[in-house]
């Protein structure tokens, strides 16, 4: 284990807050049982998405919950798709389910700026994905499992169309809950993998190159 692995899981070093966001994990929506967030959970994970880096407060993300009573029409929209890509009845209907798992349903949709005079879109993109995680985060230290899915349907125009104005992207749809699994253990994490020292390159420093 590396020194900054073994900072990460040491006692002394983690607050309750380390310890949370150091086993947040996804839940699928076969393993989310109810019960859901309430509207004030939800609200709460919202307002964590909204703390997350954002150059200009662009905003170029938001959420739609999906109302029970309409994931019925959901779940059409999912069969569409899967009959136009030439599935199998059963494969429809396992896609038309897909609507119905999870005991809430949140879309997330983005809307980046292609020629913004300050910021450029991954910067718009990075801070979407960074309110993405807070609000999965969010969930998590409140108790909740949730898993962000999106899948080929995402960018299906018809389904697009049912949750984005012009210039809106369907990044695609968190499926929320209470876990009910306990989640698989994960040696895997290594933050040597992505952790480096910058080497200024030698033309910048003087020393001979070869
Ligand atoms: C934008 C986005 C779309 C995703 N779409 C899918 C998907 O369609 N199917 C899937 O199995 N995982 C998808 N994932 C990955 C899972 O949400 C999850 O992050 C992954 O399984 C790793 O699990 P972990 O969050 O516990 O590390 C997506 C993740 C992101 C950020």
């Amino acid at each position: 284990m590396s020194q900054y692995a073994e900072q990460a899981s040491c006692e002394p070093v983690c607050s309750d807050a380390m310890k949370q966001l150091l086993t947040r994990h996804s839940v699928g929506p076969k393993h989310l049982a109810p019960p859901a967030p309430t509207e004030e959970q939800v609200w709460l994970a919202v307002l964590s998405a909204l703390r997350a880096p954002d150059h200009q407060k662009l905003l170029p993300f938001r959420f739609v919950l999906i109302p029970d009573d309409a994931r019925l029409l959901l779940g059409e929209l999912f069969a569409d798709f899967a009959r136009k890509s030439g599935k199998s009845d059963e494969e429809i209907g396992v896609e038309r389910n897909r609507a119905m798992l999870g005991p809430l349903l949140v879309a997330f949709v983005t809307c980046i700026e292609k020629d913004h005079p300050r910021v450029p879109p991954h910067e718009q993109w990075l801070a979407a994905g960074g309110a993405l995680s807070n609000f999965l985060t969010a969930l998590h230290i409140m108790g909740f499992g949730a898993k962000m899915l999106s899948g080929r349907k995402a960018a299906d125009p018809v389904i697009c169309d049912a949750f984005c104005e012009p210039g809106e992207t369907l990044v695609g749809w968190i499926a929320v809950g209470t876990a009910s699994k306990a989640p698989h253990p994960r040696h895997n994490d290594n933050p040597d993998a992505i952790l480096r020292r910058w080497q200024p390159p030698k033309r910048l420093t003087g020393a001979p190159q070869n």
